[in-house]
């Protein structure tokens, strides 16, 4: 099933953490259609201001009930205007958009996941659907490495509950969980754990992206990153989203994915890593340098 456009139908839409929001949708022919780490664009608001759609990943996916979930961080004017829409009034989304995760071959191997900040949002629905999967069979524990900013911008751990994870926490200001980055947290705790993850899943900043990527690569773990860029149109028209990747064919040659179309789930091996992150600065923190 492809791509559509639907008025879907806002159930709740409530701040569930510092600057973030959760909504619920009846959006039933998008929810037929989803899957982990696949997105919509979303129309926030009638009119011509804004006027582009904004990206979101899709956060749950109650194919059954005709319902998907939509978690957002209030970043600028597009997110603020989706914060401020009532249950029972209609936004419109085309999606479900880009290629989503590859669920991991062996259900029942030693999983882990990297999320920072709202990174959580497209990595919930494939947590889920990887602890049902695992329901009947004797499995490794799967684990989560959490991380925000500070404590109240972290969702409850009651949400996890639900899922067979094992969560670790951090904050960047220390008031919750280990101190520092989550991409530290990951090093340090695998350690000392003797863990050694057989796939890994991750979405968060691009600098902690890079570093889950680089983690990964020394020690070659395969890692499913779900990036980011700028989009305008989603469907490969506007190519506004492109990333400069490995070519393909091994060569030196310039080439470039974009995000909406290829994406925005990437290998950690397929990216530029330096040339993104020139091409995205300035970036508040920069861990990694
Ligand atoms: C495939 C994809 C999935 C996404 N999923 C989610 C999600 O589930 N939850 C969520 O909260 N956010 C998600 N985002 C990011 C979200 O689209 C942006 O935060 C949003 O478009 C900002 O719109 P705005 O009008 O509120 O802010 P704007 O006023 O447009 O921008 C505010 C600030 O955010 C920056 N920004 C805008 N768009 C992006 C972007 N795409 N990536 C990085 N920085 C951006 C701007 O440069 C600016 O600094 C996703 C982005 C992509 C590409
Ligand atoms: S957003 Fe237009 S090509 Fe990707």
């Amino acid at each position: 099933m492809g791509k559509m456009q639907e008025d879907a139908r806002i159930i709740r839409n409530e701040e569930v953490a510092r600057m973030t929001w959760l909504m619920r949708l009846h959006s039933p022919g998008i929810a037929a259609r989803a899957r982990p780490g696949q997105f919509g664009m979303v129309r926030v608001r009638e009119g011509i201001d804004p006027l582009l759609r904004r990206p979101l990943s899709f956060h749950r996916i109650h194919s059954g009930k005709g319902e998907i979930e939509l978690l957002y961080r209030v970043a600028g004017k597009g997110t603020w205007w989706l914060s401020r829409c009532q249950p029972d009034s209609l936004v419109n989304i085309t999606g479900p958009l880009g290629n989503g995760f590859t669920m991991p071959d062996n259900p029942s191997a030693a999983i882990a996941l990297v999320a920072g900040g709202i990174g959580i949002a497209p990595l919930f629905e494939l947590m889920v659907r990887i602890s049902e999967s695992r329901s009947k069979i004797k499995a490794e524990k799967m684990h989560l490495f959490y991380g925000a900013r500070s404590a109240d911008e972290l969702l409850p751990a009651a949400v996890f509950e639900s899922t067979d994870v094992s969560v670790h926490w951090s904050t960047d200001d220390g008031s919750f969980g280990f101190s520092g980055y989550v991409t530290e947290l990951l090093e340090e705790w695998t350690a000392r754990a003797g863990f050694r993850p057989t796939e890994l899943f991750a979405c968060g900043p691009l600098a902690m992206q890079h570093n889950v990527a680089r983690w990964a690569l020394a020690r070659d773990i395969p890692v499913q990153l779900s990036l980011e860029s700028l989009m305008a149109c989603g469907i490969g028209a506007c190519l506004g989203c492109a990333l400069p990747a490995v070519h393909p064919g091994g060569s030196s040659a310039e080439h470039y994915v974009h995000v909406c179309k290829d994406g925005p789930i990437f290998s950690a091996g397929s990216i530029q890593w330096r040339k993104i992150r020139k091409q995205q600065l300035p970036s508040p923190i920069f861990p990694c340098d």
